[in-house]
């Protein structure tokens, strides 16, 4: 199936901005979010490249680009509150180091990103779509895992968690033991290793909801 014939992960709801949100969009928009022309090859003369999809709030992307400035972290987000907040925090903290994709992640990754273009590849919590209905909207799938992989450096990382048990069962059945080793979290570098609990990961906890992860490391071409 073609990406482009699928259901779009997200439905975009009018969600309101704060004031500090709308003034950092406004002062820093130019300074962090690629547009149609920016030139991802730019990006390569750091050494590391990460890829948070669906970053909600931020945390992750910021805490990657705090704790290591020779990470880029590009951060792909649809909704505008989130990239607000990001944009607050990375102007405040002087971050240099993040940039922004302000859209859906899927036809950015098809159309515009170099294959073996990441060195680490992070999904928390993507949208769970729980209804069986609506499992066809869920991001990861064999396709979509395919795409991650053609666009990871070999031996880099690919990063999932969850709290919904059947999006974490469909993910690792769709998993293709040529093309992905499974790894532990205690293998990983420190600091992403011990990424901060995002909003997700909060509620989830509220509600006793377990969160699964899984770790896999691309290992062939
Ligand atoms: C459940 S939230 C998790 C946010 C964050 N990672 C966390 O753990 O708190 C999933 C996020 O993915 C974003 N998202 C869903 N589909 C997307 C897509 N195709 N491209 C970019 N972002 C997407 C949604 O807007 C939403 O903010």
């Amino acid at each position: 199936m073609q990406f482009q014939e699928r259901l779009k992960s997200f439905v975009l709801r009018k969600g309101r901005l704060t004031a500090n949100q709308k003034e950092a969009l406004s002062n820093f928009k130019d300074k962090y979010l690629i547009d149609d022309n920016f030139e991802l090859d730019t990006l390569r003369t750091n050494r590391v490249i990460a890829l948070d999809i669906g970053f909600g709030s931020g945390e992750t992307t910021i805490h990657l680009a705090r704790s290591s400035p020779e990470i880029t972290v590009l951060g792909a987000e649809v909704y505008l509150s989130g990239i607000g907040t990001v944009l607050s925090k990375a102007s405040l903290e002087g971050l240099e180091n993040i940039k922004i994709l302000h859209g859906d992640v899927l036809p950015f990754l098809e159309d515009r990103v170099p294959d073996e273009f990441f060195d680490l590849v992070v999904m928390l919590y993507p949208d769970p779509w729980p209804k069986r209905k609506h499992h066809k909207r869920r991001l990861i799938k064999e396709d979509f895992l395919s795409l991650i992989h053609q666009k990871l450096k070999k031996g880099s990382i690919f990063y999932f968690k969850t709290d919904w048990e059947h999006y974490y069962q469909e993910t690792q059945k769709a998993v293709s033991k040529n093309l992905w080793q499974e790894i532990k979290r205690e293998n990983l570098p420190y600091e992403i290793a011990n990424f901060p609990a995002t909003s997700f990961e909060r509620k989830a906890q509220k509600a006793n909801r377990l969160s699964n992860e899984l770790i896999l490391k691309k290992l062939s071409k």
